[in-house]
């Protein structure tokens, strides 16, 4: 049995495994319950215009079709606070794909036959659909994702560049990405009168409560959320979606219990994306290689409903020292879907530009990679000016490189060739910030000895059941075995989204405490723990939101080593080696997963997925798995995750920092500077599929 000292950072295997893998756990699409009927939405299928006309006859007609839903018969929704959620309220179509009328049927194939029968008429009206860096569109926001300025300044970058004895002038290019999730985005819904039942994917069921009695009217203590079992998320599931809407409006109208299960070719136009960015990157330098100046410009595009802003010059605020900077965005709204987070929304794309035109420097002054990001490490946090709470980027290159062998290496370019395949090696730093939010736990005793903790946290497949049980085993001083943890309903007390990379250290903060509080209270008691248990309850509003004097991120290293056919242009990724600092990790085993996800994704980020908005019709082009080349496990081979010690007093009592983004950060960057080295080509655009390479 597992001895309490080593619960936390044991590598736990996680605990619904054995559910998953025989198939017995049960998704948001798979409560089938007495009547439950299924609803398809019927996408717009102009980018820009108002819908005229909507013949449900022909649908209505079909065998199993129950109903249609359009704007004119569907049940008011009071204005949501978020945009992408008013639908089937009224005309106008904001982008192709936008749901204009909802099929509900017996079956889903009725659903799906329904849906191709609707006769929608729009009005089309001129769209654009196509960002460009000079768009006359485009504005300066006030603010960038996360509450950031969207403009930061210090010095004079312009004067500096122009003084500096090196210089990068730069652009790169990131697509519009996709999360597109195992599971797609799927809820079933059922009313009692006033009383809503909700089974939804989500990375958080307390917004979808808040949401759905803010938009129905009806008070949150009769709407019940779950979300047992979540298969992936990557941010398309970190706030409510039209799924859990469209699902809600169809029972209400029904009055059936209704699955609204998204096809995986609705996802990119109904669940956010990453919005594409275009990076200018103005680095200087002295012959030394330390920096004089850093600039990092962000040309991004978002949606003609809602302004959402990729933040991703902001991770260039944060990384190295340079007494002259300038951080910026500009956003173009143009007649494309919503984009919305995804997996290090802001430093995905950033640090890929960033460690890129660093990678270029180091060419520019024949500096060894990894020695010029050692050279410009601050002391401080560059634009900020507050200590780091603890920052081993240095210690992550350097053991990283140990395990890399790059000390082997020779830096001149196209230099190593095996055959038709041209070798090389690339180096990139990585860094995502820590957050934390405000959460609630309750903890229990009973009467034979167990525990049962219960929170809404939401497990995306990370693993957070398992994680937080050790993380409650280790505040009672008991095994892991002996802790229960109750997750994934909004009956229990509520928690923040499995979202920023901030789910444990949040939940585990408020389990930490209920668990320390319900230890006290058994040191004091006189007899055996009765037979209803003896509970503790905790709520961590006040440190969540009590933040910080640090400044506080996680730091990492990444390694890539490639080959680039000569004959195809294929480019394979045949070593990527990441090591992190990120506090203290408290599941080994679950926290490999997590980093060689994220390395997966970045892999997929750096070589294979590709999307483009079709300027005619304003849609994805890509907008299912034969077409959007996400990794396969053929391809994510040779992939290792290691993490260096790091002591942090000034996070949470757990000393953790986040750990679900920072594998995707970086990566990409890597294997780009790891295909220059092999071919000598700098190639500024992602991805690098072989119609490029060659
Ligand atoms: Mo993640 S994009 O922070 O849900």
């Amino acid at each position: 049995m597992t001895g309490t000292e080593t619960v936390l950072g044991a590598a736990t295997e996680r605990r619904e495994g054995r559910e998953k893998v025989t198939g017995t756990a049960r998704y948001a699409a798979e409560y089938t319950g007495p009547g439950r009927a299924h609803a398809r939405p019927v996408p717009a299928a102009v980018a820009r215009g108002r819908v005229t006309g909507v013949d449900a006859a022909p649908a209505l007609a079909l065998p199993g079709v129950l109903a249609v839903l359009t704007h004119e018969n569907a049940p008011r929704l009071a204005q949501p606070d978020d945009p992408v959620l008013a639908v089937l309220q009224g005309p106008e179509v904001p982008h192709r794909g936008w749901p204009v009328a909802l099929v509900v049927a017996e079956t889903p194939e009725a659903a799906r036959a329904g849906a191709a029968a609707v006769r929608v008429t729009c009005a089309a009206e001129p769209h654009d659909v196509t960002l460009t860096a000079g768009h006359p569109g485009s504005y300066v926001p006030e603010e960038a994702n996360g509450g950031h300025p969207a403009v930061r300044e210090r010095g004079d970058q312009d004067a500096a560049f122009a003084a500096s004895e090196v210089r990068i002038d730069t652009e790169y290019r990131v697509p519009p990405l996709h999360n597109h999730p195992m599971e797609p985005h799927a809820s079933t819904a059922r009313w009692e009168g006033d009383r809503l039942t909700v089974r939804t994917s989500s990375q958080g069921t307390n917004a979808v409560r808040a949401t759905l009695a803010q938009l129905f009217e009806v008070p949150e203590e009769g709407i019940s959320v779950t979300a047992e079992h979540v298969g992936g998320g990557f941010g398309s599931k970190g706030t409510p979606r039209p799924d859990v809407v469209l699902a809600a409006l169809a029972a209400r109208h029904t009055g059936r219990t209704v699955t609204v299960a998204f096809p995986r070719r609705l996802l990119p136009s109904l669940v956010g994306h990453r919005a594409p960015t275009l990076h200018r990157l103005r680095l200087g330098a002295g012959r030394d290689g330390r920096l004089t100046c850093l600039g990092h410009e962000v040309a991004t595009h978002t949606s003609r409903i809602k302004e959402f802003v990729e933040q991703a010059a902001v991770p260039a605020r944060v990384m190295y020292a340079a007494p002259h900077s300038r951080t910026a965005h500009r956003v173009v709204r143009l007649d494309v879907p919503t984009p919305s987070w995804m997996r290090a929304p802001g430093e995905a794309p950033g640090m890929y530009a960033l460690e890129s035109a660093m990678d270029e420097l180091a060419t520019e002054l024949g500096l060894d990679p990894v020695e010029l990001r050692v050279r410009n490490e601050p002391a401080e946090e560059p634009d900020s000016g507050r200590p780091f709470s603890s920052r081993h980027l240095v210690e992550c290159l350097r053991e990283g490189a140990r395990r890399f062998g790059w000390a082997d290496r020779d830096p001149r370019p196209r230099s190593r060739a095996e055959g038709p395949l041209l070798v090389g090696t690339g180096v990139a730093a990585a860094t995502y910030p820590v957050l934390v939010a405000p959460s609630t736990a309750s903890a229990w005793a009973l009467p034979d000895g167990g525990f049962v903790v219960r929170i809404n946290a939401t497990d995306i497949g990370t693993g957070a059941r398992t994680v937080l049980a050790q993380v409650a085993a280790d505040a009672l001083g008991v095994p892991t075995e002996r802790v229960r943890t109750e997750v994934g309903s909004s009956a229990l007390p509520a928690a923040s989204l499995a979202g920023g990379s901030s789910g444990t250290a949040s939940w585990g903060w408020a389990v930490h405490e209920a668990c320390g509080r319900l230890a006290e209270r058994l040191a004091t008691l006189p007899g055996p723990v009765p037979e209803d248990g003896i509970g503790a309850h905790a709520d961590t509003t006040g440190e969540a939101d009590a933040g910080s004097a640090y400044a506080r991120h996680a730091f990492g290293a990444h390694f890539a080593e490639v080959t680039v056919d000569t004959v195809t242009g294929e480019v394979r990724a045949r070593r990527l080696l990441g090591v992190y600092a990120a506090g203290r990790i408290l599941n080994a085993r679950t926290a490999r997963s997590q980093f060689v996800g994220g390395m997966t994704m970045g892999l997929g980020m750096a070589l294979t997925e590709d999307s483009h908005v079709d300027p005619a019709f304003g849609d994805f082009a890509e907008s299912d798995l034969a077409s959007y080349h996400v990794p396969a496990h053929a391809d994510a081979v040779g992939i290792e995750a290691h993490w260096v010690a790091e002591e942090d007093a000034h996070l949470n009592p757990m000393g953790s920092k986040g750990i679900g983004e920072i594998g995707i950060v970086g990566t990409a960057a890597a294997i780009g500077n790891a295909v220059h080295h092999a071919t000598g080509v700098r190639f500024r655009e992602l991805p690098l599929t072989p119609d490029r390479v060659l």
